[in-house]
């Protein structure tokens, strides 16, 4: 065989199959599109799922491409063994509805052996346990009877990529290494073949026969048309045309070890390879997931993500790499990759911060995590223990970041097992104990009771009759409430919504004749809607009929916000990309609160347009339509789903035109149009990788602008007066004259423009905002200047220090201590104290709570002769624990020792007098 670089690998494939009439398709996210239910991207067919299902209109029949994936299912053997590794590259070609087996066979025959060199004497064949057809295919092709090999579903059967989706019997390619390969045994006792598990036959080339769509439940359907999925694993296909043993000793992965042994100054070759290959593979899962958008995390995908970086840290401890360091390797494998995925470089910096923070994060409690690791497993084994408890795990997980995996992967080394239910258990028990205290009584409140589901019929109606079919007070059912008694309703039907989706719960009354029950909340419980408040007045019993009415206004609100919720999503998507997840929000009357994955602040640019996105998506007055689907048929809309949202069979699919189009069971406009108008109140961070935006939707948006201005106004007010106050006419050229619209003003611009007046508002309050700040500072500026200039030239002042001066022949010497003056009314006080005396030293200081300033001038006759002002300065700053100098007439200086401020003028006076006296010393 022909030594092949991986790069080469990669074209000779592609080429080949765009040679065979297939586009070129580039590899896409490892953040799966619109699939909540994979984590990540596994295999080269994730991406054309909808095109193997026909759910989409199909923009050509046959595809190639090198997809990266990633699979972290068998994470403890990465790094232990030749070929695992989470991060790979898979080349592919696909058929959707066009060729099948007979051309699919010829080539992956055709390329393995035409192309890139595989020996056709070693390609064994395994093909599906009752697939005579594929078989026959393989023999036309010249592949003898005794090299194939049929397996049963386990071995030759594939897919679906996620939950549901194609799938279908598959045949594969294996290259026979050679007997030594094997175990000891293999080839002797019994006959060696592909499925074996011995290292002998190595699996290169998949190719899945795509016949069913497996729904979710795991039925399997036939497909309009079927198509074909190959897979071949790069990595693997390099090792073996390289002559190497490990797929880390392939040129790429080489390179990356390489990098290792600089950082940590060790050798691959000769030393242990398991923490070198650990490094190696991890770095390329965290850059390559890191750059896509998925950032590390408490839960979903960036814990995967979190897993494998302190992974990698533990490891790299084997090397004596204990500071953090992973972040160094970002920029050469990101330079090894740039070729083929152009993108990298523009997110290294950004993998760099991220990857040194979660490192600084792990490795502050990684040391005493382990002392405390190995006390608990002495502690296991000597209670005779073979089971390493959840509870300990979870104490290692919940107080030094350790992950349940590594520790169940360290324990391992240890010969002790890991109780992983009592692990979740613990892990649960810890979720209930931090749940808000009444909804963890709200748990306990239903056991053991059984009713219908209440009817929802909140979407249409905010009035309803219905039927009290039990209420409950103090824990437990009552058969009624009385006047005064809070407690929990539950009728037939009602159209309270009860918080979920991020919307929170309905407030309004329920009435029976004269009696009224206030709903201060309302929540949900297995299907079951609690109305949750008291009773204003008379009572309310079982079987009663009554009245519910939902307060409208604040419904009304929340529809906006909650509309206002899904374009600001859109907007996201479409502007920052697809990268960006839901990772919570908050659906208020007051206002609407998002929190998402995006790796840097956003520029006031980009809020801008994407506030500008959604009013032009209310501007378009677009229908909003929902329609309840089966999750299936749900999923192939390409709709966003909340990937850590639990899904029923029937979901409720909400379609905003073409600006959004998502999974939601909240309350919403029937028109983009209703909403009026959007505005980003602020943006900022809950935390690491993510972002957080604080919107208003409809009237609350001129509710904002009405408070804003009337707060604008004030401020202004307050400033111009106080100008006017301490600056009299003087100041008038600085008070502020930007016309501060009044609530007409605004009420009437909204009334005209509708969301345009968005805009101009957000710039007029922005500007109001600088104007008031950068008007406040220079207020403060003069009003300084003008206290310095009455401070130097106040006569009384001139007096008083002059009072305390000293003669030596015809020469003055001073010394005073003023409270807080600056340096320049010092320096200016001293200027007219030489304009009043022929000669004059004058040593003038001033402290505060912070710091002690101190300016000495002196009369041009004695400057540099008798006194250095420079001189005295810097020996007085000395004590004062500062810096300070000048010239000889005039020098200025500080410190923060304050308390010393009078030892440091003696000082400063003493030179002085002894200059008078004698000259300068030298
Ligand atoms: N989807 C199949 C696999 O991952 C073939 O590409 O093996």
């Amino acid at each position: 065989m022909n030594f092949k670089k991986v790069s080469e690998i990669r074209k000779i494939f592609l080429n080949y199959f765009q040679e065979k009439g297939h586009t070129v398709v580039p590899s896409s996210s490892l953040l799966p599109a619109g699939d909540p239910t994979l984590l990540f991207t596994t295999a080269g067919m994730v991406q054309f799922k909808p095109l193997f299902t026909g759910a989409v209109e199909l923009p050509y029949t046959r595809a190639t491409s090198a997809q990266k994936c990633l699979r972290t299912t068998d994470l403890e053997n990465v790094g232990k063994t030749e070929r695992h590794c989470t991060f790979f590259e898979m080349l592919g070609n696909f058929s959707f509805g066009d060729y099948f087996k007979e051309e699919a066979i010829e080539f992956a025959l055709d390329c393995s052996v035409n192309r890139l060199g595989f020996p056709i004497e070693k390609i064994w064949i395994t093909v599906f346990e009752n697939d005579d057809e594929a078989e026959k295919i393989w023999l036309s092709k010249g592949i003898p009877k005794e090299r194939i090999t049929r397996l049963g579903k386990k071995d030759n059967f594939w897919g679906p990529a996620g939950d549901s989706g194609a799938c279908g019997p598959c045949s594969e390619l294996y290259l026979d290494r050679g007997p030594e390969k094997g175990l000891p045994d293999c080839g002797v006792k019994y006959e060696c073949r592909p499925g074996c598990d011995c290292d002998r036959f190595l699996e290169f080339w998949n190719i899945v026969f795509n016949q069913f769509n497996q729904d979710t439940e795991g039925n399997l359907h036939p497909l309009k048309q079927t198509g074909i999925d190959t897979g071949s694993g790069l990595e693997r296909v390099a090792l073996l045309l390289q002559g190497v043993d490990s797929v880390y000793d392939t040129d790429e992965l080489r390179e990356i070890i390489s990098e290792v042994e600089k950082i940590s100054g060790k050798t691959y070759e000769g030393s242990t390879k398991v923490p070198f290959r650990v490094i190696t593979d991890h770095i390329r899962s965290a850059l390559f997931t890191v750059s896509d958008g998925i950032f590390p995390d408490r839960t979903g995908r960036g814990y995967v993500i979190r897993r494998l970086i302190r992974r990698a840290v533990l490891f790299a401890r084997k090397l004596d790499l204990k500071e953090p360091f992973l972040y160094k390797l970002v920029k050469p494998v990101a330079t090894i990759y740039k070729e083929r995925y152009p993108d990298l470089e523009k997110h290294i910096s950004s993998v760099e911060r991220t990857l040194l923070a979660e490192e600084e994060l792990f490795l502050k409690t990684l040391e005493i995590g382990l002392e405390k690791i190995e006390a608990l497993v002495l502690k296991t084994k000597l209670e005779g223990s073979d089971i390493f408890s959840g509870k300990d795990s979870f104490l290692l997980y919940g107080t030094y970041g350790f992950p349940a995996e590594m520790t169940e992967e360290i324990v391992a080394e240890h010969g002790l097992s890991f109780d992983k239910n009592g692990f979740e258990e613990e892990l649960e028990k810890d979720r209930q104990s931090s749940r808000e205290t009444w909804k963890a009584n709200k748990v306990s409140l239903f056991t053991g009771i059984k009713t219908d589901k209440t009817e929802f019929l909140g979407y249409d109606a905010l009035e309803a009759e219905s039927e009290i079919s039990f209420i409950f007070a103090d824990n437990k059912q009552v058969p009624s409430l009385k006047e005064g008694e809070a407690g929990v309703l539950v009728f037939k039907s009602s159209p309270f919504y009860p918080e979920g989706g991020g919307q929170v719960g309905d407030t309004g009354f329920i009435r029976k004749g004269s009696s009224v029950f206030k709903v201060l909340d309302t929540q949900k419980e297995n299907d079951i809607i609690l109305h949750i408040g008291s009773v204003l007045s008379g009572s309310f019993s079982e079987g009663d009929k009554a009245r519910l009415e939902v307060e409208k206004e604040r419904r009304e609100k929340l529809r906006f916000h909650h509309s206002g919720t899904h374009l600001l999503n859109g907007a996201l998507r479409s502007l920052l990309g697809n990268h960006v997840l839901q990772k919570g929000s908050i659906v208020s009357p007051d206002y609407l609160r998002f929190d998402f994955s995006h790796p840097s602040p956003l520029s006031i640019e980009e809020i801008r347009n994407i506030e500008s996105w959604v009013n032009e998506s209310i501007v378009r007055h677009i229908p909003v339509q929902t329609e309840v689907l089966a999750i299936e048929d749900a999923k192939k809309t390409g709709a966003v789903a909340a990937f850590d949202e639990k899904y029923g069979d029937k979901v409720r699919v909400l379609k905003m035109g073409d600006r959004s189009l998502e999974f939601c069971g909240g309350t919403h406009v029937v028109n983009t149009g209703d909403i009026g108008y959007f505005f980003i109140k602020k943006e900022s961070s809950p935390g690491a990788g993510n972002r957080r935006i604080e919107a208003v939707a409809g009237p609350v948006v001129i509710e904002t602008f009405l408070n804003r201005f009337a707060e604008l106004t004030e401020a202004v007010q307050n400033l111009n007066l106080k100008i006017k106050e301490e600056l009299g006419a003087e100041g008038t050229s600085l008070s502020i004259k930007t016309n501060v619209p009044g609530p007409d003003e605004v009420r009437a611009l909204f009334a005209s423009k509708g969301a345009d007046a968005v805009v101009t508002f957000r710039d007029l309050s922005e500007r109001l905002s600088l104007e008031l700040e950068e008007t406040q500072s220079k207020f403060l500026k003069e009003k300084k200047n003008r206290e310095s200039r009455d401070f130097e030239n106040n006569p009384e002042v001139l007096n008083q220090v002059l009072s305390e001066a000293k003669s030596i022949g015809t020469t003055k010497i001073v010394s005073y201590i003023f409270d807080s003056k600056d340096a320049k009314a010092l320096k200016g006080l001293s200027d007219n104290l030489k304009v009043r005396e022929k000669e004059i030293v004058a040593i003038l200081a001033s402290k505060n709570a912070e710091d002690a300033s101190i300016v000495v001038t002196c009369s041009p006759s004695i400057a540099g002769k008798k006194v250095h002002c420079g001189d005295l300065v810097k020996a007085a700053c000395e004590i004062l624990g500062g810096k300070g100098g000048g010239k000889p007439d005039m020098a200025q200086g500080g410190g923060k020792e304050v308390s010393k401020i009078q030892e440091a003028v003696q000082l400063a006076f003493d030179k002085a007098y002894a200059g008078l006296n004698g000259g300068l010393s030298k």
